[in-house]
């Protein structure tokens, strides 16, 4: 319990439960405040801190609450302004946040925070030149900020300005040598832009001057094994889980490279941020590499018993949905509504703006499909099946989901034997330095027939093309023909 040895005095209050709650005791800080609140009418600063605790218990829309109240009576508190630009901006109102944090630069032109606030707004809602401006201003008045200078280098990146990001951040790391964040994200602009010698370079830096952590090592390892330089990869990669044993990022990451070979599934934070970190990038890069899954999949749909007599098909799941590419390249034929999984928010958005899905859920579409009872008469995986190795849970689970008679159309990549013509994996699956996991045609032959399902068709498509080769892999369609679910 909290014992605060002055009067009661609002401001001393207030002043101790601000401190209370920057470092994390919420619920200390709470009674503080609400003794502060009757002893004397709210004043501006009074209002930051209650909206500063309710963001710290999560409760955004309290802390908004608080804000509008406070902005009411003193419209021109340019801290209440940038308070509320940054929860608007929290809550996805990104054009009350602009309104906000533009507001706050005009009442306080000298403020770099207001201008770095308002720049990040920009960025979100993709003026990325606007938002570099911004940024550069906020920079210029707070050359040390590291946090403004990152942000100032995503918007340049985002701008296409990919040169100056990088300068923006070896600037960064030289005026901060010991920042590992700066260093950190140099690497991965480097790897963005495949440049991995660059990268290699930068992580080398770090492991020499001692300023590296998981995630340098990790992004190291990366780097290596794009370069084909496997055995230094392990290297960087066993450091990188020796100091992030708990990461699931690099976990995966490790287990990729071929060290830890137990893994049956991409764990779903690692997804989430591959799939967050690429969603901008993913459709011009997926074309750039040739990707013909979407379309494949509308030429084995168009053989569909009902499709060939104008009959609708009903509602179609799209497992691991991504972008939207699916109902994109299907969606003028009889069928739909679609629903759409994936893990990553930030895909789900650019399959929301399609504005082709009816229903958009986040989350993984193992724990998706046990707990949702709906039955649908198709079910389509496109190019996700790659994030599982063992694939007879997710079988089973969309057998137990289909109509009797349902489709369900999927694709898988191949495996293929190494130049000493030795299969790896365990022999039905590998999971790849890519972190992508291949199978084999008897194993996916077998697993769904094991799970009830009759064939169709099994066509072998190119994927895609990768560092120039093509990828291939097989586009199923299989029935639910065992009605025992
Ligand atoms: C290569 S993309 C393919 C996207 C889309 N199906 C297409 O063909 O364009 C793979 C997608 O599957 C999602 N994904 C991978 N594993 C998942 C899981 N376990 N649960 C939900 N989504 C997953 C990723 O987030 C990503 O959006």
């Amino acid at each position: 319990m909290e014992t605060l040895h002055v009067t009661a005095d609002a401001d001393a209050l207030s002043s101790r439960a601000a401190q209370l709650i920057s470092i994390g005791r919420v619920g200390a800080a709470r009674p503080l405040l609400a003794a502060a609140r009757a002893l004397a009418p709210p004043s501006a600063e009074f209002t930051l801190i209650c909206a500063r605790l309710a963001l710290a218990s999560g409760a955004c829309e309290e802390a908004l609450e608080e804000l509008d109240h406070g902005i009411e009576t003193a419209p021109s508190h340019a801290g209440l302004r940038k308070c509320r630009a940054d929860v608007r901006q929290r809550a996805g109102d990104l054009d009350g946040a602009a309104r906000d944090a533009a507001e706050a630069v005009v009442l306080d032109p000298a403020d770099p925070e207001a201008k770095a606030i308002l720049g990040a707004v920009m960025l979100d809602l993709g003026y990325a030149a606007d938002a570099a401006a911004c940024l550069a201003d906020a920079l210029a008045a707070a050359p040390s900020n590291l946090d403004y200078r990152q942000a100032f280098a995503r918007a340049l990146e985002k701008a296409g300005d990919v040169d100056a990001a990088l300068s923006a951040l070896t600037d960064g790391i030289a005026q901060s040598p010991a920042s590992v964040t700066m260093r950190n994200a140099a690497i991965l602009l480097c790897i963005r832009r495949r440049d991995f010698n660059r990268a290699v370079r930068l992580g080398e830096e770090a492991r020499s001057l001692g300023i590296a952590d998981a995630c340098t090592f990790g992004m190291q390892g990366h780097a290596l094994s794009s370069l084909g330089q496997h055995d230094q990869a392990g290297i960087a990669y066993q450091d990188a889980l020796k100091l992030g044993p708990d990461d699931t990022y690099v976990r995966h990451l490790v287990m990729s490279s071929g060290l830890m070979s137990d893994s049956q599934r991409a764990p779903e934070s690692y997804v989430r941020t591959v799939f967050d970190g690429y969603a901008d990038r993913f459709e011009v890069h997926l074309i750039q590499l040739g990707y013909r899954i979407p379309s494949a999949i509308r030429t084995v749909l168009e053989t569909h018993p009902k499709i060939v007599t104008g009959v609708p098909i009903g509602p179609v799941l799209d497992l691991g949905c991504g972008t939207g590419l699916v109902a994109l390249a299907i969606g003028d034929l009889p069928l739909g509504p679609f629903t759409g999984i994936d893990l990553s928010p930030r895909m789900l958005a650019h399959a929301r703006a399609k504005q082709l899905y009816g229903t958009l859920r986040e989350g993984d579409i193992i724990s998706d499909l046990a707990s949702h009872e709906q039955r649908w008469p198709l079910i389509i995986a496109a190019d996700v099946l790659c994030y599982f190795g063992a694939i007879e849970e997710l079988l089973g689970l969309v057998h137990q989901r289909l109509e009797p008679n349902g489709w369900f159309v999927f694709t898988v990549e191949e495996i293929q034997p190494d130049h000493d013509g030795v299969v790896p994996g365990n022999g039905n699956w590998a999971l790849q330095r890519q972190g992508r996991y291949v199978h084999a045609e008897h194993y996916i032959y077998e697993a769904v027939c094991n799970a009830g399902f009759r064939i169709l068709r099994m066509d072998r498509p190119v994927i895609r093309q990768e560092a120039g080769a093509d990828v291939p892999g097989f586009l199923l369609v299989i029935e639910r023909v065992r009605h025992d679910g």
